[in-house]
């Protein structure tokens, strides 16, 4: 396994996440405990998950995937060796999450978080996540921009980072960090922590695959320069980046033939196809797996810091964890290269 810091702690998380929201819907505790188990062997010690999960959000499984973990973490004893990531939701129309709309204030946020880590079964969370942000702006795949006004009631920024402080000197969290996050938002919140001494952003839980390198601009200069590095979810597209959905080909049990997964169309266009079928073409000209070129080239970005990964089955674990050992050499990058310049982020 290879290891990187988080922001600039002293935390050294492998470079390979485990993502767990499919734990508590698609698989069972059994086999997230079967996947726990195997990933930590592995060395991949950097776990991701959120209040909401499991995926898709219901009511009867909120929360469900933390309990998991939780549960894991008391039949092991193994807290000690995980460094854990969860998330606080953003604004939300579910009235069953403390009756919905904004989460970041003082009372509500305090809420989230002690029930966090009461499903989890733990005194402390290494990094906890604002899952979304709560003013407008554009997140998981919205395209566009119209700016409201208006739009002023979310929680300033000031006020989220002096509950994290209190957190932090609570010792109920460590780190702080941010998820589906635009550069005005990161750069303000570090401004502000500068400015006024208070905990700084970690890290950056966003989007970012062979289809969509949209977090490059922008994003991934200030992730760099102010040690706030992307924690890179979706790296296989959902599934497209295996290959296995080409020729309109929708396997069973897949996450895309299954129906609770219908409104997700994020990968499902034409010039992603195309892209995901030239990405095939150039796995089996050097005879690599697709899946783990597209989980190692998410890895490699200087700008990443972590690649959360998810799997269903204890062989797709395998074949993600082992993406460490590829090698992608400079002839497989530039042909990668050239398939992002003829379809540029054909899945933003
Ligand atoms: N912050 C956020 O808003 C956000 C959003 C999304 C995800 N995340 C985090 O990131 C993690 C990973 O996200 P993701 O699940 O979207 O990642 P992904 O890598 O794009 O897709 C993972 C899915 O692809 C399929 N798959 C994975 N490995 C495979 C293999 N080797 N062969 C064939 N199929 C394979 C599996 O689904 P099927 O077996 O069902 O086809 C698996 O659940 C999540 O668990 C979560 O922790 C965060």
């Amino acid at each position: 396994m290879n290891y990187n810091k988080l922001g600039n702690t002293d935390l050294n998380v492998s470079t390979i996440c485990l993502g767990t929201m499919t734990w508590g819907e698609q698989n069972s505790q059994g086999e997230g405990f079967q996947q726990m188990d195997y990933a930590l062997d592995q060395g991949v010690n950097f776990w991701d998950t959120a209040e909401i999960y499991s995926i898709p959000m219901r009511e009867e499984t909120y929360g469900e995937t933390e309990r998991i973990i939780g549960n894991w973490f008391q039949k092991s004893g193994k807290r000690d060796k995980v460094i854990i990531a969860t998330k606080v939701c953003g604004n939300t129309s579910n009235k069953y999450i403390r009756g919905g709309g904004y989460n970041f204030g003082k009372k509500k946020i305090t809420q989230a978080l002690d029930k966090s880590l009461s499903r989890l079964k733990t005194d402390y969370i290494d990094l906890y996540q604002l899952h979304w942000p709560e003013r407008n702006t554009n997140f998981f795949g919205m395209h566009g921009y119209e700016h409201d006004e208006n739009d002023n009631n979310w929680t300033p920024f000031e006020e989220i980072l002096e509950s994290v402080e209190k957190f932090i000197k609570q010792g109920k969290i460590r780190y702080v960090g941010l998820s589906n996050e635009t550069a005005w938002g990161l750069s303000k919140f570090l401004e502000l922590s500068k400015l006024k001494n208070l905990p700084k952003m970690m890290s950056v839980q966003n989007p970012y695959n062979l289809l969509n390198r949209t977090y490059e601009v922008g994003l991934a200069e200030i992730s760099v320069r102010e040690k706030s590095g992307l924690l890179a979810y979706s790296p296989l597209a959902f599934g497209y980046l295996t290959g296995k959905y080409r020729n309109n080909n929708f396997p069973e049990k897949s996450r895309m033939k299954l129906k609770i997964f219908k409104d997700f169309t994020r990968y499902k266009n034409e010039n992603g196809q195309k892209a995901v079928d030239e990405y095939y073409n150039i796995s089996k000209k050097y005879n690599i797996d697709l899946t783990q070129m597209s989980i190692k080239f998410c890895e490699i970005q200087p700008f990443v810091t972590s690649v959360i990964i998810g799997a269903t089955t204890m062989e797709q674990l395998k074949t993600n964890i082992e993406s460490v050992n590829v090698t992608l050499t400079t002839d497989i990058i530039n042909e990668i290269n050239e398939v992002q310049k003829k379809y540029p982020n054909p899945c933003p």
